[in-house]
């Protein structure tokens, strides 16, 4: 077999194209802050990204970048001013921030309604309610629907999540659940991982070790969703070994171009979101 590969490029630009035209057509311009301290050289690569999406969009996104050294008392003040101001619909902190700033309590002081990321308990439960109030963190949510958006079945199937992080692998799992697969989750402390890799009809690595998911592991037919970007001998690379997985996988997303460009048109899409909640009378 010779996986057909995802092109999470062109999804994602076609995701931004339909974007556009929407808020062209609305009265007022949908408001981001994205929220960045320190020089974390990969943050800044997807701030960038972030950035230039949402301008190409119609949305007015506002970086507000710190140093390093930024105390927690500064941050939760621009936190209370952004979320009261009208212009600003959604609000993300770029992670992970210098360990001397509390996360949790940043996250916790977001209104969840501009909790663009999807990172606040009260969204956070709102998901696993399965309630249409959620709003989702960019990344699983891109990848729900790149496996809708390629007409995979999801029901019955097992999957398999690598990784159990809030930003990817927690709130997957849960769509995954919702989308009636039975979901097996692995993590840093799994024995077994190439057995549970053989039994996965869909396998979704969120680890962050480049290729360590081997293409010998792989059940025939499988689908693989590779949300790792490495560097291996001054290459980029996902979690799954591309090269020996594409042999045996039915589909197969590619790194880069494949979760990475999702993850900025879900950013957007919960955005506008949040901009039309907040605009409805
Ligand atoms: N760092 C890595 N991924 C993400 C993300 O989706 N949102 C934020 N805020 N930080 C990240």
């Amino acid at each position: 077999m010779n996986a057909q590969i995802i092109d999470g490029r062109k999804i994602a630009a076609d995701i931004q194209n339909t974007l556009k035209e929407k808020i062209k057509k609305q009265t007022g311009i949908p408001g981001l802050a994205i929220i960045q301290a320190g020089d974390d050289e990969a943050s800044t690569i997807y701030v960038r990204n972030k950035l230039r999406a949402a301008a190409d969009v119609g949305i007015k996104a506002v970086l507000y970048k710190f140093p390093e050294s930024v105390t927690e008392q500064e941050l939760s003040a621009l936190i209370s001013s952004l979320n009261k101001d009208k212009n600003i619909n959604g609000m993300i902190i770029q992670l992970p921030l210098p360990a001397h700033l509390d996360e949790e309590a940043l996250i916790d002081s977001i209104d969840p309604e501009k909790d663009v990321d999807g990172f606040h308990p009260l969204n956070i439960g709102r998901l696993q309610n399965n309630s249409p109030q959620a709003l989702i963190a960019a990344t699983p949510k891109g990848i729900l629907y790149l496996l809708e958006n390629t007409h995979i079945s999801l029901a019955g199937k097992n999957a398999l999540v690598i990784g159990c992080s809030k930003i990817v692998g927690r709130p997957a799992a849960m769509m995954l659940i919702q989308k009636g697969c039975t979901v097996t989750m692995a993590h840093i402390q799994t024995k077994n991982l190439p057995e549970l890799v053989k039994m996965a009809d869909i396998v979704i690595s969120a680890c962050g070790c480049p290729e360590m998911v081997k293409g010998e592991w792989i059940k025939e037919g499988a689908v693989l969703i590779d949300v790792g970007i490495n560097r291996l001998n001054g290459k980029l690379c996902g979690d799954i070994e591309f090269a020996s997985a594409i042999n045996k996988a039915s589909y197969i997303t590619p790194v880069p171009g494949g979760v990475g460009p999702m993850t900025v048109a879900m950013l957007l899409q919960n955005t506008y979101e949040a901009y039309l909640k907040q605009n409805q009378n």
